[in-house]
């Protein structure tokens, strides 16, 4: 598919969603769930570090990625003011900064000041884009899961599916992204699965650390039911021309002994 018509398809249904917090009716949810909401209000709103990240990488010189950007980021942080005004009805009051990792959390990834030289490597975009549509792919099931918890206040569960629909707008826009530079670039197709094998790790590690993500995921990622969702990552991933070994998922549960026997 050509950079325009992924482009135009995502661009032609972009824009923030409607809510209003004074239709929301009582909320009445468990203080997990609750929690859940809140720690992901933390990733969405945390948006703003991987667009700057983004930025320093040159990623945004891409004319197909620097026209979806502002947009995608527009709608993240709509997604961050939405769960925050979720969780607070839910009892939980938002944090004072959504970024609530430390220096350690980071170890391993790369540092600020080499993202303008690793950018620079063939397969690096890829490897961004893969990364951006699995977290997507995490994000649609998560809202779609939660429009189910949330049944009991439709207002809610109904702006939970329309969230979900949106991240399903932007991990085709990534996966298509993707899938255009692997088409064209033998080096992507080659560099691409080694970078992205390096550096990848759940979405919201980054936002919360490592500590809180454990607690607020942990329990979901050794749910089997939840797991067989999130490997689900896995089958995009292989799906993409060059990806075929490569299972970030199943390589993550595994290195943190929290693979299930299929
Ligand atoms: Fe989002
Ligand atoms: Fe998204």
């Amino acid at each position: 598919m050509g950079a325009q018509t992924y482009l135009e398809r995502y661009l032609d249904r972009s824009g923030a969603i409607d809510w209003d917090p004074d239709r929301f009716g009582p909320i009445d949810v468990d203080r997990t769930v609750a929690n859940v909401v809140w720690s992901l209000a933390c990733i969405e709103t945390d948006s703003t570090s991987q667009a700057s990240k983004i930025e320093r990488a040159g990623f945004t010189r891409a004319p197909d990625v620097g026209s979806f950007l502002p947009h995608w980021y527009e709608e993240e942080q709509e997604h961050g003011r939405f769960l925050f005004a979720v969780a607070r009805a839910s009892g939980i009051e938002p944090p004072g900064s959504a970024r609530l990792s430390t220096d350690a959390d980071q170890a391993g990834q790369p540092p600020g000041p080499m993202l303008a030289v690793l950018g620079r490597i063939p397969g690096a975009d890829v490897a961004y884009l893969v990364t951006a549509a699995a977290a997507e792919y995490t994000a649609r099931f998560m809202y779609s899961w939660l429009g189910d918890e949330f049944a009991g206040t439709p207002v809610v569960a109904r702006h939970f599916k329309d969230l979900a629909a949106q991240e399903a707008r932007h991990l085709g826009f990534y996966r298509s992204a993707a899938e255009a530079r692997l088409d064209r670039s033998r080096l992507a197709r080659r560099f691409g699965p080694i970078i992205l094998r390096r550096y990848w790790r759940p979405v919201g590690i980054d936002t919360l650390g490592w500590d809180r993500w454990f607690d607020t995921f942990g329990p979901m990622v050794t749910d089997p039911r939840f797991q067989h969702q999130l490997v689900g990552i896995d089958r995009l991933v292989t799906a993409l021309p060059g990806f075929a070994d490569t299972t970030p998922m199943r390589s993550f549960l595994a290195d943190h002994d929290l693979l299930l026997a299929a």
